[in-house]
């Protein structure tokens, strides 16, 4: 069989079919009634909306069948732009659908390029003007017009200096350091190895120092999963192993595709899985990736034990936790 292409011929559009309101006026003064009816529904949810804002108390509450006591301005509110964002997307579509011209257009493409003579009239009008202006001839403003150009070009940038403190090594760094012990979330209780059976899992913080609090923004970063394992289940090289302490094995729960929370562990199989995009990380290897769009293993915590026998870390994250925007170490 040839390889060439083989050329068809255009089959052009097929024939326009006529819609009853086409050709029936009857037809078209019913939809368009139709159209009215939907985009008043509309309004009338917007007048509920605005009216319920106005009218109703906020400490209204009444009884619904299966939402219980119910707030009734909420209630309102959210029927009100629901009724009126649905009902004039209805109204469009049915507009559309039924009374405007369904006629299909071949729009042809054009290349967005300028014609060679528009661009050479381009270039001559600018040296002209140029020339008119005396720019050849001022050296003086030519230059200082270059500052003052070039300059006011940076001003963007102080703006967005303006938008905050820099981050600085924020992104990159956690609470977690050498020594910090790991404590359950919720419960804030200092873990020792015995509290963890083969198979479980466990969420844990970095102990808090006493006088300060646990951010939202430091949860965020700092969240760890804790998941025990027979020692020989691992299948991980001699410095990740000596991270692990009798089975236990400790990695940023902070998905590292786009920072989901990696909330699904498989006893079975011994994976984790992240459920925003179905990532998948092999516990034995180092939360090696086997499947889905993140680029790197979840961070591994090594772990060790502290005088009164509770799990610490050893030492803190090696490298940034979270989604890999950033260059990363691995
Ligand atoms: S955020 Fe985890 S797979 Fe996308």
């Amino acid at each position: 069989m040839s390889n060439e292409l083989q050329k068809f011929s255009d089959p052009g559009l097929p024939e326009h079919i006529h819609r009853k309101a086409d050709t029936d006026p009857a037809a078209a003064k019913k939809a368009e009634r139709q159209v009215a009816i939907l985009f008043a529904l509309s309004a009338i949810g917007t007048i509920v909306l605005i009216g319920s804002y106005i009218f109703v108390k906020p400490n209204k509450f009444v009884f619904l069948p299966i939402m219980g006591d119910t707030n009734v301005q909420q209630a309102l509110l959210g029927v009100g732009l629901a009724m009126s964002t649905f009902f004039i997307g209805m109204a469009a579509v049915h507009w559309g659908k039924t009374l405007m011209d369904d006629r299909e257009v071949v729009a042809e493409r054009h290349e967005f390029r300028s014609p060679e003579s528009d661009r050479a009239d381009f270039v001559a009008t600018v040296k002209e003007q140029g020339a008119m202006a005396g720019l050849g001839r001022r050296t003086l403003i030519k230059r200082s017009m270059g500052v003052a150009l070039g300059l006011v070009g940076l001003s963007p940038l102080v703006l967005l200096r303006d938008i905050g403190p820099l981050p600085k090594k924020q992104l990159e760094t956690t609470s977690w350091k050498a020594g910090t012990r790991l404590v359950t979330d919720p419960g804030d209780r200092p873990i020792k190895p015995a509290d963890l059976e083969v198979g479980a899992v466990a969420q844990v913080l970095p102990e808090l120092i006493p006088g300060t609090e646990r951010t939202l923004e430091n949860v965020g970063k700092d969240a760890v999963l804790l998941i025990r394992l027979r020692p020989e289940d691992f299948n991980l090289n001699a410095e990740r192993l000596s991270w692990t302490h009798d089975g236990i094995i400790a990695f940023s729960k902070i998905c590292s595709h786009m920072g989901c929370a990696v909330a699904l562990y498989e006893q079975q199989t011994k994976h984790l899985l992240c459920p925003c995009h179905q990532s998948t990380f092999d516990v034995t290897r180092a939360a090696k990736v086997i499947f889905g769009p993140a680029a790197r293993p979840l961070p591994q915590l090594a772990l060790t034990l502290d005088a009164d026998g509770y799990l610490v870390a050893k030492q803190p994250f090696t490298e940034p936790v979270g989604p890999s925007f950033w260059e990363r170490s691995s």
